[in-house]
């Protein structure tokens, strides 16, 4: 008897996976569609109250999850320490943590330039480097790597990119970092890749970007702020974090086994090349 194509939906069940940063916007919008996909999901967040609400929303929206929650500030590597005792292994790692906005590189200090590498990099090559060895053992694992554009193109606010100097710099090392890491993963069946979103739609946005000025409404603000100078968004509006977590559980997924060491970009087509 032939067989039939069937049309499939990613099926993660029985995969362990951690979402850094997931408490709130595209990272929340990751870790639901993987605990959608059947993964057991470890939400991460600085906050114990925002893990706890995070925890509570997710078990809310989809009952039949497995999650956990964890509360840890990623700049302090003796708590990426304290998240790997909690989180020993796991199939899947999505580095998606951070803050975005950073001061001028004229302005800021020492310290907080430190705080945004040590979040970024340090913490996602700590966790990569942990967790690699076990899922290359197992012949299977997925470590993805968020990064930005560089977000030159806000009305009203042309010097965006140059005040963000300490995020830029951070996102920009995770694209090294993540090849090197396929590099490293060859042969493994383990793939690493980073990805790139375009302006969502979640409040860090919003705060990074431009606050709604009174009386605007969203609307209105998405408009102005898609027709600002500059700006070559194909999508013309903001991307919903559940259309990011889609492409990016799909890149999770067992069918995405050819890719790594690549670079997906989810940005609404700002970056104007085709390669
Ligand atoms: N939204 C966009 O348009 C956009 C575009 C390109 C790239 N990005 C990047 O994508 C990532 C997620 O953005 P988002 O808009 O979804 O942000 P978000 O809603 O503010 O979420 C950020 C998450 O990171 C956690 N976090 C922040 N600093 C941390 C630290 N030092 N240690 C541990 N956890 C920390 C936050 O946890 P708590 O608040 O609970 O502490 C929260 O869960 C960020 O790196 C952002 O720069 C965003």
């Amino acid at each position: 008897m032939p067989s039939t194509a069937c049309p499939r939906s990613v099926d993660l069940r029985n995969k362990r996976t951690l979402v850094t940063g997931s408490t709130s916007g595209m990272g929340y919008a990751i870790a639901r569609a993987l605990a959608e996909a059947g993964a057991e999901v470890h939400l991460h967040g600085r906050s114990a109250d925002g893990v706890r609400s995070a925890l509570e929303q997710l078990r809310h929206e989809c009952p039949s999850s497995v999650a956990h929650g964890h509360a840890y500030e990623l700049a302090d590597s003796d708590q990426v320490a304290a998240l790997l005792r909690a989180v020993p292994d796991v199939d899947i790692l999505v580095n998606n943590t951070g803050p975005t906005r950073s001061r001028s590189v004229l302005d800021i200090d020492p310290d907080e330039w430190q705080r945004y590498l040590n979040t970024y990099v340090t913490a996602g090559m700590l966790l990569g480097r942990a967790y690699l060895p076990k899922m290359s053992a197992r012949g299977w694992g997925r470590v993805l790597y968020g990064a930005g554009v560089t977000c030159s193109f806000s009305p009203g606010d042309t010097d965006v990119a140059a005040t963000m100097t300490a995020w830029l710099t951070s996102k920009a090392a995770m694209l090294g970092l993540a090849r090197s890491l396929a590099e490293v993963a060859a042969g493994t069946g383990v793939t690493v890749n980073a990805f790139i979103p375009g302006p969502t739609h979640t409040e860090e946005s919003f705060l990074a970007q431009a606050s709604l000025p009174p009386g605007e409404s969203f609307h209105d603000f998405e408009e102005r702020f898609f027709a600002g100078q500059g700006m070559s968004s194909l999508l013309g509006r903001f991307i919903e974090p559940r259309e990011l977590a889609s492409a990016v559980v799909l890149l999770l997924s067992p069918e995405a086994s050819a890719i790594t060491g690549a670079v997906l970009r989810i940005d609404g087509g700002i970056i104007r090349t085709a390669v």
